[in-house]
């Protein structure tokens, strides 16, 4: 099948070497010859350094780079059988390219768009043959991560969704099938992980480095919120949530936080700018957390409760099946332990009992305990 990216920024080019790596004659566009070229260059350092490392022959290499074809005309998409979207986060630009993109290719060929954030839906409402649209969400960078969130709209037929997941899982990733709601399974999944950390910092329970090595060391997740925070950037974990917490009409689970806001709007965004919570200057020392265990406990047990507590919401709310869900969270964002396993390790009651301590003592909406996790402790 011959398959068609459309913009050639850090996900579409990504994508497109994964196609191409499987076999398939891959045709990336953008509208930005220089990206092309980009992406073009990028992709000979990362093959040249695969040949290095005797991961690829130098024939593959030759193979993959002869497969794909980088150019301008979104015309050259005609014979795709699949095409998928990875330009600008905007809706309105992405209805004018889905348009442009039916009229370039045959009446079979699959719609898909790589979105984060945007309703496929809505995206898919551009298109007159709009049960050929799907959500197909890698995770960054494409070829390394192993989750893509399959995400059918109310109009995909069955046809578009088996063809789109048989082809992915063809090519050695682990998909998961997700309804169209804000932030998939991933996005929405992984809000509390920053968003009680963030509360438990304004709370003056303790300070950044303390919350990270809770989670780190009591908990055995891979970096503490804040480092991770630091890493994706606070200006774009911050707009995530903001998005994610608009979209589900304002639920307080999602709430942003100020500290967040802050630092982005002050321009500590992370390691890219040098200082987020924490100091990447030369020479920096990191500070040095309070090792005190009971506090550290306590965090990580408020964390946890809050992030399987959404979880469970998420099956509850036929998001995705719960086996999907733990798919999801330890493949997408390499999650020590899936968390409704993890549930089950401690017990749902004793979930259900942290959570209900919370919610009696702050009696907010956020720490509502979800209907299936009080059904399940029961
Ligand atoms: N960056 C991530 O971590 C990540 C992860 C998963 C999904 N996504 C989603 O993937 C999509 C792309 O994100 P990105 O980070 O790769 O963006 P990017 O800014 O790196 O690349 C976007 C590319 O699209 C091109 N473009 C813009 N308008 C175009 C048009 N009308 N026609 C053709 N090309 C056009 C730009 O020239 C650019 O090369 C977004 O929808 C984003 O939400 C991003």
């Amino acid at each position: 099948m011959k398959i068609g990216v459309l913009g050639a920024g850090t996900m579409g080019s990504g994508i497109a070497q994964v196609a191409a790596q499987n076999g398939h004659e891959t045709i990336l566009v953008d509208v930005n010859q220089e990206m092309l070229n980009k992406a073009e260059s990028a992709l000979d350092k990362i093959l040249n350094r695969l040949v290095e490392k005797e991961k690829i022959s130098e024939d593959d290499k030759i193979n993959i780079q002869g497969r794909i074809s980088y150019t301008t005309d979104l015309t050259d998409f005609k014979g795709c059988g699949l095409v998928i979207e990875a330009i600008v986060e905007k809706i309105e630009v992405k209805h004018d390219v889905f348009k442009k993109l039916e009229s370039a290719v045959g009446e079979n060929c699959i719609l898909a768009s790589n979105t984060s954030s945007l309703s496929i839906a809505s995206i898919g409402s551009a298109l007159k043959k709009s049960d050929r649209i799907i959500g197909i969400h890698f995770f960054n960078p494409a070829p390394l991560m192993p989750l893509v969130e399959i995400i059918p709209s109310v109009q995909t037929s069955q046809e578009t969704l088996e063809t789109a997941k048989n082809l992915i899982d063809s090519w050695g990733k682990t998909t998961v099938v997700c309804k169209d709601t804000p932030g998939f399974i991933v996005n929405r999944g992984a809000r509390p992980f920053y968003g009680e950390a963030l509360r438990i910092y304004e709370e003056g329970i303790a300070d950044f480095a303390t919350i990270d090595w809770a989670m780190t060391e009591i908990g055995g997740f891979k970096m503490g919120p804040f480092t991770l925070m630091d890493y994706i950037g606070n200006d774009v974990n911050y707009a995530v949530t903001e998005s994610v917490f608009a979209a589900f009409y304002y639920d307080p689970r999602f709430k942003p936080s100020f500290t967040q806001k802050r630092h982005s709007e002050a321009g500590f965004l992370g390691r890219k700018s040098g200082r987020g919570y924490y100091s990447y200057a030369e020479g920096a020392s990191m500070p040095e957390p309070n090792k005190d265990m009971k506090l550290g406990q306590m965090i990580f047990d408020r964390i946890l409760a809050m992030l399987i507590n959404e979880a469970y919401d998420a099956v509850h709310m036929q998001v995705a099946s719960a086996e999907d869900v733990d798919k999801a969270m330890t493949k997408g964002v390499n999650y020590p332990k899936g968390l409704l396993a993890w549930a089950k390790e401690i017990g749902e009651k004793e979930i259900l009992n942290r959570l209900e301590i919370l919610f009696e003592e702050y009696g907010e909406d956020r720490y509502r305990p979800c209907v299936l996790l009080k059904r399940m402790a029961k």
